[in-house]
């Protein structure tokens, strides 16, 4: 799979007849980022990463794209995913002292699962939750407007930025931005029963995360993004300029937190790889992309092993 750059391409600004000419089919002709852009995402992860409108800040040296190849498989208890992709010379990040935005971890895995109710979950995938005043984006608040909201603040445990949410978590989350108006909805957050009502009924995405280390970290995101201790296992390696990632975690744990994978449903998951020591939204993505358990019309065939 071609996991490519997608600079502050956010949520709101695919949304936007304004920045992005799929907006109309996207929102109203139930279109998936596939449909129209499966073939040309070296193109587009070329451009972005160079620096322009969708990248303020562009890091000098950094790829496009990175050839990523994913294997899936299960057995009666688990699903196993191995992520494998090419290691690349370092490029120091200009707008970081050091030049490591985090210097812990050489490289990072991230896998979601789109649960339900997530309005265009099944053609966006992760952009359901990628919004424009998340860390590093346009429309990012500042601490003092964040501490400034002492309630939301809290609720979501932010004091620097806004981690990644889902719109369902939200009253409102401003798309177009006309008359000068913020895009996105960080602080219009909804009730904490509603929350809670979200959660019972499936409404987050599945967040499975790799470190360079191996360590691992089972959450998902809401209202904001949890990290709950969900089973997993995980290893990482590099050897001979590849980088190998392998994880498991059950197909059905039956916690809170983890969307069970059931025969013959089809799933909307996505794929990121922060390389090079990134961090936030300086990583390489998938667009929409489909899982399912034993089914070769999936993009994912998880086949049993
Ligand atoms: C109906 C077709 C269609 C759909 C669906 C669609 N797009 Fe687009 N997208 C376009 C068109 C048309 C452009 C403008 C292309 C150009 O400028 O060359 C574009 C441009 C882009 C660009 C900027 C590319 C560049 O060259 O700067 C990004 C990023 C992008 N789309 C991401 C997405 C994502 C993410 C989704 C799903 C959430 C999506 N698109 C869904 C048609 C679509």
């Amino acid at each position: 799979m071609t996991l490519f750059y997608p600079g502050q391409a956010s949520f709101e600004w695919v949304q936007n007849g304004k920045t992005h000419g799929g907006a109309r089919p996207l929102t109203k002709g139930g279109d998936s980022c596939m449909t129209c852009h499966a073939a040309e995402l070296e193109a587009i992860g070329n451009k972005i990463v160079a620096g322009g409108e969708t990248e303020p800040t562009p890091i000098p040296g950094k790829r496009g794209i990175i050839n990523t190849t994913i294997q899936a498989a299960h057995d009666d208890e688990n699903l196993y995913v191995r992520v494998q992709w090419p290691d690349a010379p370092h490029n120091p990040a200009p707008f970081v002292d050091g030049g490591k935005m985090d210097p812990d971890n050489q490289v990072k895995v991230a896998m979601m699962i789109a649960g339900t109710g997530i309005e265009m979950g099944e053609t966006t995938g992760c952009w359901a939750s990628c919004h424009a005043d998340n860390t590093y984006m346009p429309f990012d608040p500042g601490a003092e407007a964040i501490a400034g909201n002492a309630d939301v603040a809290g609720r979501l445990e932010a004091t620097d930025t806004i981690t990644k949410y889902l719109t369902e978590s939200r009253t409102k989350v401003e798309v177009k931005g006309r008359r000068g108006k913020a895009q996105g909805g960080w602080d219009k957050l909804k009730s904490a029963d509603e929350i809670s009502q979200l959660f019972e009924d499936g409404t987050y995405l599945d967040l499975l995360r790799v470190y360079a280390d191996g360590t691992s970290s089972n959450g998902y995101l809401l209202e904001r993004r949890i990290v709950n201790d969900g089973e997993m296992s995980a290893e990482a390696n590099l050897s001979a300029g590849i980088w190998t990632v392998v994880f498991s975690r059950p197909l059905n744990s039956g916690a809170p937190g983890d969307i069970p994978l059931e025969p013959g449903k089809t799933y909307t998951v996505g794929f990121a790889i922060h390389d090079d020591y990134a961090a936030a939204r300086f990583h390489h993505v998938t667009l929409n992309t489909s899982l399912a358990l034993d089914d070769d019309t999936a993009q994912i065939n998880v086949t049993k092993q």
